[in-house]
């Protein structure tokens, strides 16, 4: 049986890259696979939330993915820290995971940054808990953006000592899926940087929760070059903010990079950025629409985590214990 599990974190607003990179592939997915969305409150404070905040943006996640269209009734949506599998499962992961191996993940040395002293310790022990994610489901696929991969890589590598400590074929080895035109949206401010929910600029980022007018206006000032676009992807040699632009465009018409590159190609900046910014505002008023009817109705949206949450349980509870099983654990 093929199984999907991805997460998000409930850390400040939803971005266009999480749309495009994560929750609108989801979308498409949840009709061919049994699946199982995550807003993965538990990753969220490996640095610093605000408790008030954190409700409030798991409240606001959750409501994107449901505005985006995942559907609550076929799929199943909900918080990790109901869970408590995930916990468990992650502290085994701790001791099958190697020092060496969490050493080369770069997410950790980017966002600990020089003061990696001061960094907690579930901010480095990130990586595992999300192989405990997702092995708790013996999830088979997971979508991520591209700066997922190697944790993804990670996931499998814990998979594989684990079936080989405890000679056992128990976890599936899981495959990462990366999907789209949009597998990567970069800071509109720098188009060598991802679109991030940690950047300090909003200018760099257009939210999910962003006025057409704030759209428009990222957009117009988005940082850009001299010559005129592209007529190929060729031409993106040295221009990623050009290479950004024309991606976005591409995924949200849902064309190719070519064919926005021949639509496009040979014109100036000024014009496309006026047609970007229209499909952007287009494609994300009524999911905006949505989602602020959704958040004013928090009771409703706490209902469908706590259902989920309750299907996703009782999906863990048996490979949990198989789990312990094979490490010897005890049980009455
Ligand atoms: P995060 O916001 O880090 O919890 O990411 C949630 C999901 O969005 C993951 O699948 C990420 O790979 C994806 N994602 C985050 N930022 C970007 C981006 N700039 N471009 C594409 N995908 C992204
Ligand atoms: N680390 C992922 C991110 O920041 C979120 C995540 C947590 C996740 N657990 C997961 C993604 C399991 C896929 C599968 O984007």
């Amino acid at each position: 049986m093929k199984r999907i599990f991805s997460g998000v974190q409930p850390t400040g607003n939803l971005h266009l890259g999480n749309y495009l990179g994560a929750i609108r592939n989801w979308v498409h997915l949840q009709d061919d696979y049994d699946c199982l969305f995550c807003i993965v409150d538990l990753h969220a404070i490996t640095v610093w939330q605000d408790p008030a905040g954190l409700s409030a943006n798991t409240r606001e996640v959750t409501a994107g993915l449901l505005a985006a269209g995942v559907d609550p009734a076929d799929n199943i949506i909900f918080n990790q820290s109901q869970v408590s599998g995930h916990a468990e499962l992650a502290w085994i992961v701790n001791c099958v995971a190697r020092l060496g191996w969490l050493n080369r993940m770069t997410q950790f040395k980017e966002k600990a940054g020089k003061h990696k002293e001061n960094a907690s310790v579930g901010l480095y022990a990130y990586p595992n808990l999300m192989a405990a994610d997702i092995l708790l489901y013996k999830a088979t696929h997971v979508p991520v953006g591209e700066d997922q991969k190697q944790h993804l890589e990670l996931a499998r590598d814990i998979a594989q000592k684990f079936n080989n400590d405890y000679k056992t074929d128990l976890l599936p080895i899981p495959e990462p899926l990366i999907l789209g035109a949009a597998a990567r949206v970069m800071s509109l401010r720098d188009g060598t940087k991802k679109m991030s929910k940690s950047d300090p600029s909003d200018q760099s980022r257009i939210n999910m929760t962003d006025s057409a007018e704030d759209i428009a206006r990222k957009i117009r000032k988005a940082k850009t070059d001299p010559d005129n676009l592209p007529d190929s992807p060729e031409g993106f040699e040295g221009r990623p903010e050009a290479a950004n632009l024309m991606g976005v465009y591409a995924a949200l018409s849902e064309s190719s990079i070519k064919d926005v590159c021949a639509q496009f190609g040979g014109g100036q900046f000024s014009g496309f950025k006026q047609a970007l910014s229209d499909l952007a505002v287009a494609k994300l008023a009524p999911i905006q629409d949505e989602m602020r009817r959704l958040m004013a109705d928090p009771a409703h949206v706490d209902g469908i985590l706590s259902d989920g949450a309750e299907k996703a349980r009782a999906i863990a509870e048996p490979i949990l214990k198989e789990i312990q099983d094979a490490a010897g654990f005890l049980r009455a």
